[in-house]
């Protein structure tokens, strides 16, 4: 089975529209030419459309970091699925440790927010992963199963419309610490073992899973060479588009 490799950028909250789309109109046109790879960009809520409509036709995609599960209502301060979907994005990055670190999401939440993504035809990157003290106590394969499995519980295959899982050990974030090939080889083939055992072979073999955590265009290529790793969610070095597209370009 192959799968495409996707490339995505959480910008997080840095840039300002502006500059969002001065990054974003860099890379279309760095992209031009790319095919084999599909690429997302995930700007802040407010840069969204501004990024969708300067990216639009060209291999760019793009996706929120987030969203509220309810469609509409009182809850200021939120932005929902529809909303998302309307400005032009394809994806929702849901679940990111740091929502989970320092908004209180938990895996209840992030099944609530799938089931938002999903029933609107946003494609949700369902991001897990383990913190240094659950790896360092052997908990990482039961906190892995827990949050793919509580994430998407209640769903068909038919109805996830191309999920895409992202492994992000927490201690890779940011630090410059990726994880070793080994430990990334062992959990993605756990991961592509879990999604069987929870749906299908054919499901799971259709299903991407990225790696992040301090990826850089150095180290790149070691990971996707990772037999189970079909992608990459970049933070810090999706910042920079000559950066980004060194790591797009990783078969060079
Ligand atoms: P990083 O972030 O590449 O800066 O480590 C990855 C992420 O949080 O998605």
């Amino acid at each position: 089975m192959t799968r495409t490799p996707f490339i995505a950028g959480n910008w997080k909250m840095y840039k300002t529209g502006t500059q969002a789309v001065e990054t974003a109109v860099a890379l279309k046109d760095m992209t031009a030419e790319i095919s084999g790879v599909d690429i997302m960009i995930a700007p802040t809520f407010l840069s969204l459309p501004l990024v969708a409509q300067a990216v639009a036709g060209s291999n760019v995609r793009v996706g929120a970091q987030n969203l509220y599960h309810k469609n509409e209502g009182a809850f200021t301060g939120e932005v929902s699925a529809p909303m998302i979907k309307d400005s032009g994005a394809e994806y929702a990055i849901i679940g990111h440790s740091e929502r989970r670190q320092y908004f209180g999401e938990t895996d209840a939440s992030v099944n609530l927010k799938i089931r938002a993504a999903a029933d609107c035809g946003l494609t949700p990157v369902l991001c897990i992963g383990e913190t240094e003290s659950q790896r360092d106590a052997e908990k990482t394969f039961n906190i892995l199963d827990k949050q793919v499995s509580d994430g998407v519980k209640g769903f068909g295959s038919d109805e996830l419309n191309d999920l895409i899982l992202a492994y992000e050990p927490v201690w890779a974030i940011g630090t410059g610490k990726t994880a070793t090939a080994d430990q990334v080889d062992e959990v993605h083939q756990y991961l592509r073992n879990l999604i069987t055992r929870l749906y299908s072979k054919d499901f799971a073999d259709k299903t991407r899973i990225l790696y992040g955590g301090s990826v850089k265009p150095d180290n790149v290529k070691e990971l996707m060479a990772i037999e189970d790793v079909d992608g990459a969610l970049v933070g810090g070095a999706s910042l920079n588009a000559e950066s980004f597209i060194n790591i797009i370009n990783f078969r060079n």
